[in-house]
């Protein structure tokens, strides 16, 4: 049996351990893996390689992909051309001439939608559920989210002493795209006060006079705020738009644009600091170098039996799969009346 494994989308903690296990566990049982390069773009442009047992060895702990990424290309719609031109049949066609019998598909929501296309064009394809921004459908957990979760801590931790020294309220901007899983989780481990997520609008109002009560008392403010929170009735904050790009709007500067409009309410400084790709990159947490390994192992049985169109997923601490098709094209936001918002709203947090 011959296997391709690729990485696509936004690279995260935790895809070579993906790579490592899904290439280890099928070697045991006999199979040849062939790394694609690049993501979807190395199908398309037929650039490949075979894994060796040497070419996974030691990257358990190591960041990014060995095999590289891309999170651009859609070969069912190359925005290389205008208008945009379907070239998967190039795709297929080098899957055909390297003797692929499946592949594993490494990505998050753009990814298993492209995979789930291949699998419906005659590709027998399974995915594995990668992001930092945990937004996937029908997983409770994407690996690459805890490793997310306690870089941002770990900033509020230290954010918290330079604030509470100078008595500032202090932003930090995660990212997280259109879910606020990022900023929940991470601003509740690193004790911030105020947590402001997409899926819930807030107030300036309601935030300054927060801040202002607790400057009254004598205290800093520390602010979690995801890259797609807005104010209620305002858009989000963009800081860029890549028309090449499956999702061509690249947000930020939610942080700057809630200090702005908080400073000239407050006395005391308002500051503020972009975590960015510093949630994306370095050595995976314990949780994740597990999950991602987890994941790699069920890939790997999905092929061996033959079940394909289907990603895995982790379901309570169970780990089993889901259909491609019941994910392609849907996200999981943080819902109203969530458990961490309530705990949220326990201990007195303004959450907007
Ligand atoms: O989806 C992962 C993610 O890191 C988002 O949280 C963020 O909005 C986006 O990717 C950033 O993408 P890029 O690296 O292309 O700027």
């Amino acid at each position: 049996m011959k296997v391709g494994v690729l990485t696509g989308g936004g690279d995260c903690p935790g895809l070579n351990a993906v790579i490592r296990a899904v290439t280890l566990a099928l070697q045991q049982r006999g199979a040849t893996v062939l790394g694609i390069e690049q993501g979807f773009r190395g199908l398309l442009e037929g650039r490949a390689r075979e894994l060796l047992p040497a070419d996974v060895s030691g990257i358990l702990a190591e960041g990014g992909t060995i095999l590289g990424t891309d999170n651009t290309c859609d070969p069912f719609a190359d925005r290389a051309t205008q208008p945009p031109r379907d070239r998967s049949a190039e795709a297929l066609a080098h899957a055909r001439g390297w003797g692929l019998d499946a592949l594993v598909a490494i990505g998050g929501d753009g990814s298993m939608a492209i995979a789930h296309r291949f699998h419906e064009a005659g590709l027998p394809v399974v995915g594995v559920p990668k992001t930092i921004d945990n937004d996937l459908a029908h997983t409770d957990r994407t690996f690459g989210f805890d490793s997310a979760v306690a870089v941002v801590a770990e900033a509020l931790d230290r954010l918290a002493t330079t604030a509470r020294s100078h008595r500032r309220v202090m932003l930090c901007e995660t990212m997280g795209r259109y879910a606020g899983w990022i900023a929940l989780e991470g601003g509740l481990a690193g004790a911030a006060d105020v947590i402001l997520l997409p899926e819930r609008p807030y107030s300036v109002d309601a935030v300054a006079a927060f801040c202002a009560a607790r400057e009254a008392q004598g205290l800093s403010t520390l602010i979690c705020i995801a890259e797609g929170a807005h104010a209620a009735g305002e858009g989000l904050a963009v800081r860029a738009h890549l028309p090449g790009s499956p999702d061509p709007l690249r947000l930020g500067g939610a942080a700057e644009r809630l200090q702005n409009a908080l400073q000239p309410r407050l006395n005391c400084e308002v500051r503020s600091v972009v975590l960015g790709h510093t949630q994306r990159g370095g050595t995976p947490t314990a949780y994740d170098r597990v999950l991602a390994t987890r994941f790699g192992v069920a890939a790997a049985g999905l092929v061996s039996r033959g079940e394909f169109g289907r990603m895995v997923a982790l379901q309570g601490n169970a780990c089993g799969s889901v259909a491609l098709a019941d994910v392609a094209g849907r996200n999981r936001v943080v819902p109203e009346g969530h458990e961490l918002l309530r705990a949220a709203d326990a201990l007195g947090l303004c959450l907007g």
